[in-house]
């Protein structure tokens, strides 16, 4: 049982949500160690219960005072309530780890995949008595990094083209009951709702809904050129990326093609990542049998395949991956409690 005196008090804000309930669970499977936790949504939600680990709870409206007593709380309400009550959180002496993409570029923010750069987060922890801001990244971006950076310590990535084949789960549980709405209207012969992306999903797919910026990227690919340079501090490293939302209900699929500074070969870099750790490999060339979004959903780890030499590169320079991972899980909430783990 992980409710004890001598944990930190938890809040989770958003804990309606997809990324919410997320948390919940995770905490639940990892025995994360906590003495309260406080249920906060919006006021549309306010009194509804919530029964976590044999105890019930009631959702509390989130104010700036939900965060007095509170050591940490896990954010994933979206941007701007992030931007209105992180800070107030923060001062209140709470540490906030954030789901949004609100302070992900901010200076003095860490955005950490606990895999990959947890020397970020160095010197924040609770019982510190001082608020902090811990940035989550972006889905994508931690499936990506998850198989890209044991590749990239070992050879260095030059440049990296990322597709990705992206869930409904990324645009929260009410795209995710739209897809299932959409699915059966579509079946029956009837004009498919189309409230959240305002298009037919189902039996289809399309560039990610995030704005497109004038130069002609969407958000979403901007998130992985921008936090890949801020996780692995590497302002030069070149990353180009096409995000596309798929008619897949949880788990994200990505394909990785890299240019390497010095040479690796597929043998090496399938046993890199056989060895990393959050990592699986599923690489079956006889049988065709490579990651599947099914098949991480509700799953830990991402799953990497398809690892092959790119014939367009000479020597071993170049390697092309598919990389699945739920991003629901790693993509959001596991890595949120991940961080949270390293503030004990
Ligand atoms: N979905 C993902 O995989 C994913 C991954 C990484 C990051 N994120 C980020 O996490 C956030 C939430 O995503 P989601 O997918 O969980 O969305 P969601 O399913 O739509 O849930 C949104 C949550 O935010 C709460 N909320 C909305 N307005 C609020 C307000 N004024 N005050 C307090 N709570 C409020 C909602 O409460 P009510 O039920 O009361 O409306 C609900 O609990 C977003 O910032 C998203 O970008 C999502």
């Amino acid at each position: 049982m992980a409710l004890q005196e001598t944990g930190p008090s938890l809040a989770v804000v958003g804990v309606t949500g997809a990324v919410g309930q997320e948390f919940l669970s995770v905490l639940s499977d990892r025995d994360f160690p906590y003495r309260s936790i406080k249920m906060l949504a919006s006021k549309r939600s306010a009194g509804q219960n919530i029964s976590f680990q044999d105890k019930n709870y009631v959702v509390e409206e989130l104010t700036a005072d939900s965060f007095n007593g509170v050591d940490i709380a896990l954010f994933s309400a979206g941007g701007s309530i992030s931007k209105e009550f992180g800070p107030l959180a923060v001062e209140r002496g709470s540490i906030v780890v954030d789901n949004s993409s609100a302070f992900r570029m901010d200076d003095g923010v860490p955005l950490v995949i606990p895999e990959v750069n947890p020397d970020a987060m160095k010197g924040i922890k609770v019982g510190n008595g001082k608020g902090a801001l811990i940035a989550n990244p972006n889905c994508s971006t931690i499936i990506c990094l998850m198989a890209a950076t044991p590749l990239h310590r070992h050879s260095k990535v030059l440049r990296m083209v990322v597709s990705t084949y992206q869930a409904a789960s990324g645009a929260g549980a009410a795209a995710m009951r739209e897809l299932e709405q959409q699915t059966h209207e579509v079946l029956a012969g009837k004009e498919p709702t189309c409230d959240i992306f305002q298009r037919q999903y189902a039996f289809n797919l399309f560039s990610h809904n995030s704005s497109v910026l004038p130069n002609g990227y969407n958000e979403e690919e901007m998130k992985l050129v921008k936090e890949t340079r801020k996780i692995w501090n590497d302002p030069n490293i070149k990353v180009t990326a096409t995000c596309i939302r798929v008619p897949v209900m949880r788990a994200h699929a990505e394909s990785v093609n890299f240019q390497f500074e010095t040479p690796l070969d597929e043998e090496t870099a399938r046993d890199i990542l056989k060895n990393a750790p959050g990592v699986v490999v599923i690489d079956d060339r006889a049988s065709n049998n490579f990651p599947t979004p099914l098949e991480v959903s509700n799953k830990d780890d991402v799953a990497v395949g398809r690892i092959r030499r790119d014939l367009s590169q000479d020597g071993n320079y170049g390697l092309d991956i598919f990389v699945c991972g739920d991003q629901i899980r790693k993509g959001a909430a596991l890595n949120a409690v991940q961080i949270a783990e390293l503030l004990l």
